[in-house]
């Protein structure tokens, strides 16, 4: 299995482009169901994640291929419409498929999705959504038979705005006759990108990045080239890694308005933090202050994905600082790989309470998801001496090369094979 071996103490300085966004990528690559062509993904990130997705469009009959940083889709050839369980748990967002099946289909058999480190995965207001365009939805046993013989637009009102929901049912809609309104929807970057990137195929959809997103259905959609988004969470990550080790960053192609909640909570720490169309420049010199409590919360609010990694860059901080994670219901699992590197976390429920520590010490940590390894990595550039940390298939599902760009900003990092 592989690790990564990190000697604390260094600053970062220097530069890293950010990777394309796997929340973004993952959402358009179902989408390129509906367009029955080529579609050429520009900046497309090479992750564990985007690999599963792959294997679902291959298995369903699509094509797909590499060049450079580009992952060209043909799904002409698609001949299936069933999703076994063993891809189904590769990944849990690979409910996101089922809305597009379901256009082009008209049918689709997949497996719940099983939940993940972060606690139950529900899936009800994906499938809620769906009986609305018309889909009939039998959940017997485990397995989901879905059938959608015709769609029809429908007024869907979310009760809570669930991205993977949201993006489901636009994805659906796409399929159906007529008009789909989607009330009380997601409002990420990701969801106005799904919508662009259908735009741009031909599709006719609005309102994305509010809470009312409409869809134009009964449209034929066509392929072609796309540039994938940058990666907010990566690009929050990297900033939390600087804020946490001091130094001087620039990350080439990040955009601040889409973590401005993040952005904020380090100015608020004591970082200086500059930003233009070009990227973003942060830069940090001795200790952190306390901040105000950080919940988290839906888009534009704290982004959860980024709570571990903020955690870990305020573990030396003067003071204490609140976190409250209001998302997901299992997200403090780093907590306790924290607490052997010397941090002082107090979680009570949602709410996790970071006390300041002189220092952290290098440690054996292990990566308990995706997030939480990343805050692993950022906890251990600011440790007195070596942390191994292991389990980091939990790493490369969302970072494109955590450790070479950590590396490139002058980290003391390696990957090993235990
Ligand atoms: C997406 O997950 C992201 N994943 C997550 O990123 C991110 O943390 C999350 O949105 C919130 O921003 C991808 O985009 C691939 P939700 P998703 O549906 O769509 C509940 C990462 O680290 N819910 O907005 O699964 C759910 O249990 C990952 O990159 C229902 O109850 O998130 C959760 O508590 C982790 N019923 C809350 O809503 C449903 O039908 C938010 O879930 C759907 C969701």
């Amino acid at each position: 299995m592989s690790q990564l071996l990190i000697g604390g103490g260094r600053s970062l300085q220097g530069e890293v482009a950010i990777q394309g966004a796997k929340n973004s990528v993952l959402p358009i690559l179902a989408a390129t169901i509906l367009t029955r062509s080529r579609v050429e993904l520009r900046g497309c990130p090479r992750l564990r994640d985007v690999d599963a997705s792959v294997r679902i469009l291959e298995t369903l009959g699509c094509r797909a291929g590499w060049d450079g940083d580009s992952l060209t889709v043909d799904t002409a050839g698609l001949n299936g419409w069933t999703i076994s369980d063993i891809l189904m748990r590769e990944m849990r967002s690979s409910a996101i498929f089922l809305g597009a099946i379901l256009a082009r289909c008209g049918q689709a058999e997949l497996s719940y999705p099983g939940g993940c480190e972060l606690g139950p995965r529900p899936i009800d207001l994906h499938l809620a959504g769906l009986r609305e365009l018309g889909a009939e939805i039998d959940d017997a046993g485990g397995i989901l038979h879905c059938t959608a013989a015709h769609m029809a637009g429908s007024e869907i009102v979310l009760s809570l705005p669930s991205v993977g929901a949201t993006e489901n049912l636009m994805l659906a809609a796409c399929g159906a006759e007529g008009t789909t309104v989607i009330s009380n929807a997601a409002r990420e970057p990701e969801i106005v990108n799904l919508q662009n990137f259908l735009n741009a195929c031909g599709g006719k959809v609005s309102g994305a990045g509010g809470s009312t997103v409409v869809v134009e259905g009964g449209r034929t959609l066509h392929g072609g080239v796309y540039t994938v988004m940058p990666d907010r969470i990566a690009a929050a990550t990297y900033l939390c890694a600087a804020a946490s080790a001091g130094g001087e960053i620039f990350l080439r192609g990040a955009r601040e308005q889409h973590l401005s909640t993040v952005t904020a909570a380090l100015r608020e720490a004591g970082c200086d933090i500059r930003s233009d169309a070009a990227g973003i420049v942060l830069s940090c010199r001795g200790q952190l202050k306390a901040i105000r409590p950080v919940r988290t919360a839906p888009y534009p609010g704290f982004p959860t994905d980024a709570q571990a990694v903020l955690m870990a860059a305020l573990l030396r901080h003067r003071g204490a600082t609140v976190f409250e994670e209001n998302i997901f219901e299992n997200r403090y699992r780093h907590v306790d790989e924290l607490t052997r590197m010397g941090a002082e976390i107090r979680v009570m429920g949602r709410v996790a309470v970071v006390t300041g520590v002189e220092t952290l010490r290098g440690a054996s940590v292990r990566c308990t998801d995706l997030r939480g390894g990343a805050a692993l990595c950022v906890a251990a550039l600011a440790a007195q001496g070596e942390t191994k940390v292991s389990a980091i298939d939990h790493i490369d599902r969302g970072y494109q090369d955590l450790a070479g760009d950590l590396r490139a900003l002058g980290a003391d990092i390696v990957r090993t094979e235990e």
